[in-house]
């Protein structure tokens, strides 16, 4: 009997009827659906490890990921894992570090949320630069009624996106949220009925894998700098990488193709 990796990387078609892929698209999909997609270590390195290297192929352009099932996206770090961990175990191999590296990812990734994504695992999508989320969607960082608290970057992201007030609430209750209210304070970049939520997010990933692979990039790294630089330093930036783009044949190519009112052809494909 063959073992199914925890982590399953396809390239999607647009439609179950069409035979091609999406163009520069690739799906993963977190696969513990018996325990709701829950992250132990070794999944959340097996991800880490699958996004780095999906980051380092360049016909790789934009990265959707899902959990298995209808039930969750995924419902938090394995609590069966971590229950007898002590603080040494933590800052030995510090296991959270696989979330800092869904973060640095360069390629833009897309989280696919439908069911429960609480915790570790909705930390997970704020690692990501976009969520999709359908409206069964149901979100919360119960951490700290465990007698934890969120360690995966979720107390920074989830402050800087709704505000301190909101977040405080948020964390110190373990309120889950549906995908109306994540939608209505801004976490989620398109809210659309279940049925719909890969095409969804697959489309969005299409979308974005058809631009420009250098323009993509640098606009990354400039929204990303938001959160961590003062205005002026973000700004200092944004001008640097924008001077940059004007060294690279996508620019001539883009404006060309503009001017002459036809189709770009981008230099990588
Ligand atoms: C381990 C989990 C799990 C988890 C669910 N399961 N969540 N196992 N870790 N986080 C398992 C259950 O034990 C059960 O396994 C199976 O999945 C189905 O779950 P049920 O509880 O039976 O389903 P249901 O009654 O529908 O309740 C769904 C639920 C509940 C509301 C999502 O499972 C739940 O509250 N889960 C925990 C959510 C949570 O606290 N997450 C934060 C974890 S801490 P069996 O074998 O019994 O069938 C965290 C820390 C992050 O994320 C900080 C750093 C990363």
């Amino acid at each position: 009997m063959t073992t199914q990796p925890i982590i399953r990387v396809e390239l999607p078609a647009a439609a179950p009827s069409a035979a091609a892929p999406v163009a520069g698209v690739a799906l993963v999909t977190i696969h513990r659906p018996e325990v709701l997609n829950a992250l132990d270590r070794s999944t959340m390195r097996s991800l880490a490890e699958t996004l780095e290297t999906l980051d380092a192929d360049p016909a790789c352009r934009a990265i959707v990921i899902t959990g298995a099932g209808e039930r969750a996206f995924a419902a938090g770090a394995d609590i069966r894992a971590m229950v007898d961990m002590s603080r040494e175990d933590h800052l030995a191999d510090d296991p959270l570090a696989a979330w800092d590296r869904v973060a640095a990812i360069g390629t833009p990734t897309i989280a696919a949320v439908r069911g429960y994504c609480l915790g570790g695992g909705f930390e997970l999508a704020l690692a990501c630069h976009m969520v999709v989320a359908a409206d069964d969607a149901v979100l919360g960082l119960p951490e700290v009624g465990l007698g934890i608290m969120p360690g995966a970057g979720g107390t920074q992201r989830l402050t800087r996106i709704v505000g301190p007030a909101r977040a405080t609430e948020l964390i110190l209750t373990g309120r889950r949220m549906d995908a109306r209210e994540a939608d209505r304070l801004g976490l989620v970049s398109r809210l659309v009925p279940a049925a719909d939520l890969l095409d969804a997010a697959l489309a969005l990933a299409a979308a974005v894998a058809a631009m420009p692979t250098q323009a993509v990039r640098a606009a990354l790294g400039a929204i990303a700098a938001a959160s961590r630089l003062p205005l002026d330093q973000g700004v200092a930036l944004e001008r640097r990488l924008f001077a940059d783009l004007f060294d690279t044949p996508d620019q001539a190519e883009g404006m060309r193709a503009f001017l002459e009112r036809r189709e770009p052809r981008w230099s990588d494909r």
